[in-house]
Formats: structure tokens, C-alpha cells, sequence
């Protein structure tokens, strides 16, 4: 997988993916694939989200189609009832008898946390939820105000990683909402510390782009800057700013954040969850929504083009590989930190079972 969109790449495991939005989940049935497997979300009446697999360990219909009664999903079947820790606790047919014994489903950890729900695919002992970006949390924090946006993106997952980390694309991508001059005129840094990896781009007294004037209403020239933070498998900080060209020597703070995670929901499309939040003008409602239409919109171009793209790379038949220029170096180290870690957990799963 280092240098291609394999078809058949396998997804870590032990891992926090974002399940859904916090406004997605309520008291009924949620039907999600995360990562290949058929997950079934729903809220208990205390509020807290339960994730199940989301199939009938009796005759595999999809719990989905079932209901919600109380705390339990019951199976719009055959009536079986299950818990949220995945225990089945009624078979209608059968009262009389008791539960066969290890008849139930699959229970996920979840965490709900800046108006996300995280998921965890792998070993629930390893359930940490310090494993989550800690930036995540600047959704909701005093002082910010976020917008939230879903695409579902045909493409693999790592191709969403790759357009995160190499903003080069935003000068032919994004013409009519990011795009300015001096983009890829300037050279991208590229660092990694253990397994984060960065890459930025200070870009001085140039023309603002359209959203710079939508949103802070520059109309002189300014100096701008991006900053990509990839945290494997899925998710990427890009820290914007910009401010009147020669206000500062050091450019400190950002106009906004976008938060990004692309879970995999199967070998080739991703759920794309995104967030721009902002310290600035935290009770303008027009400017929320300037913020998520111009986002969506840049989006929309990001998803038509990856898509395009996982298509061609699919029907490519003489097995050439990607090719990398130089704005290519974060998305390649990105790559080589997740083949590292799938290597890693490969590794722990064949230790224990050699035991
Ligand atoms: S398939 Fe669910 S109870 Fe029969
Ligand atoms: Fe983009």
C-alpha cells in the first residue's frame, strides 16, 4: 500500500474512527459500514450511544431494520432483543428456554465527544480514549465556534489523506472558493515527529482568495499560511490563517481550523467528517453559514476529483504506480507511518496466536 490505492488494503484495527456526527445518532436505528463491517447505532434513553454489529446472530438480517424498544434493539425479524453491550435478552419464540449461551452480537466501544462519535474496531482493552487527536476538541472549546459537513467520498480513504496533506491542489482544485496566487510558487515544509507528520506553508503579501474575502474582508494584499497535522490512520488538523500582508513576523493565529477525519467505510470509499471552527465572530450566524457553504462547495470539488481519480486507478491494467512529486512527501511519509503500524498489528495478532 506505500505507494498505491491497493483494492484490497487492510484497515488497523486498534483504533478510534469517527463513527458519525452527534446530531446523526437519536433513538432510532443508525446503519453505518465502518472499515468493512456493518455497524448499527442508536441512543439508550439516558442519551449515551450504543454500537453493535449490525447483523442478526440468528438469521442475519441487518439489526437496523429492527427497533429501538427502551435500551435494546430488537430485530425486525424474528424479534430477538439485545442489549447494548450486545447480550441478547428476549427470543420471543422461545421463552420458555433459556438464551443459548454466547448468543449476541458484537458491542463497540463508542465515545461522544466535541459532537462526534468515535468508534473502536479493534481490541476493546486497548480502548484509550487518549488516543483520540486532542485537537478535536477545539469543535466545541470556549472561545470557537464550529460548522459540521459529511461527503461521502467513492475513493480510497488515503487519497482524502493525500489531497489533506499537499494544499498545492487548492490553486486548480478550488478556484471560485480558495484559491489565490503564490500557492505552489512557494515551498511546502515537510516534518515528522514519531508518527505525526506535518507539512506548511507560509505565503506572503499576495491577492486574497475568495474566502478570505468572504469571511475577514480583505480586499489588500495579505500573508497566508497552512498547516497540515496528519494523525494515522485518518485524521488531518489544517490550520489556516492570514492577516494584512506584513502585520507580523511570526504568524501565530489561525483565521480557522479544519478538522478532518476519512473513515474507511469499505476497500475504496470513505466517510469524510469535517469541522471549521473558528475563534472569531462566535455568534454571527451568517458567517457560519458563509464558513459551511464555501466549505462544502471546496469539498464537493475535493470529492469529484478523488473519485475520478479511484477510478482511473482502478482501471489502470499495465500496473504502474503513483508518482510522487515534491508536495508529495507528507502524503508518502503518512502512507509509511499507517504500512508501519499494519505491519505492527499483523505482528501482536500472530504472536498471539502462535502462543
Ligand atoms: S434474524 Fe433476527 S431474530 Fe431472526
Ligand atoms: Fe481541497
Amino acid at each position: 500500500m506505500a505507494n498505491s490505492a491497493s483494492a484490497n488494503s487492510p484497515f488497523l484495527r486498534n483504533q478510534w474512527y469517527t463513527a458519525a456526527t452527534s446530531e446523526e445518532i437519536g433513538d432510532k436505528p443508525f446503519a453505518r459500514m465502518i472499515c468493512n463491517e456493518p455497524v448499527l447505532l442508536f441512543r439508550r434513553t439516558d442519551g449515551s450511544v450504543v454500537a453493535l454489529e449490525d447483523r442478526c446472530p440468528h438469521r442475519m438480517a441487518p439489526l437496523s431494520l429492527g427497533e429501538v424498544v427502551g435500551d435494546e434493539i430488537q430485530c425486525g425479524y424474528h424479534g430477538a432483543k439485545f442489549r447494548g453491550d450486545g447480550a441478547c435478552t428476549l427470543i420471543p419464540s422461545q421463552k420458555d428456554l433459556p438464551i443459548p449461551r454466547g448468543f449476541g452480537v458484537r458491542s463497540y466501544p463508542v465515545i461522544e465527544q466535541a459532537a462526534l462519535i468515535f468508534i473502536w474496531m479493534g481490541d476493546v482493552a486497548k480502548a484509550d480514549p487518549a488516543l483520540i487527536p486532542e485537537w478535536v476538541g477545539r469543535n466545541t472549546a470556549d472561545g470557537w465556534k464550529a460548522v459540521y459537513g459529511y461527503h461521502h467520498v467513492k475513493g480510497h480513504y488515503q487519497l482524502v489523506i493525500d489531497n489533506l496533506l499537499d494544499l498545492s491542489h487548492i490553486t486548480y482544485t478550488h478556484k471560485t472558493t480558495l484559491a489565490g496566487p503564490g500557492i505552489d510558487e512557494t515551498p511546502m515544509a515537510v516534518e515528522q515527529e514519531g508518527d505525526v507528520v506535518r507539512t506548511s506553508r507560509v505565503i506572503r503579501n499576495v491577492d486574497p482568495a475568495p474566502i478570505h474575502r468572504a469571511i475577514k474582508g480583505f480586499t489588500t494584499k495579505i500573508d497566508r499560511w497552512q498547516l497540515s497535522e496528519f494523525r494515522a490512520p485518518i485524521y488531518i488538523l489544517v490550520t489556516l490563517g492570514a492577516e494584512l500582508a506584513g502585520t507580523h513576523e511570526n504568524l501565530q493565529q489561525p483565521t480557522h481550523l479544519v478538522i478532518n477525519s476519512a473513515t474507511p467505510e469499505t476497500d475504496n470509499t470513505t466517510h469524510y467528517f469535517w469541522s471549521v471552527t473558528r475563534p472569531f465572530a462566535l455568534d454571527n450566524e451568517e458567517l457560519s453559514k458563509r464558513f459551511k457553504e464555501i466549505t462544502t462547495l471546496a469539498f464537493d470539488e475535493d470529492a469529484a476529483v478523488i473519485e475520478a481519480q479511484q477510478q482511473r486507478i482502478e482501471t489502470e491494467r499495465t500496473g504502474a504506480a503513483l508518482v510522487n512529486f515534491r508536495g508529495d512527501r507528507g502524503g508518502v511519509a503518512a502512507r509509511r507511518v499507517v504500512s508501519k503500524k499494519l505491519q505492527d498489528e499483523a505482528a501482536a495478532v500472530n504472536a498471539v496466536a502462535a502462543e
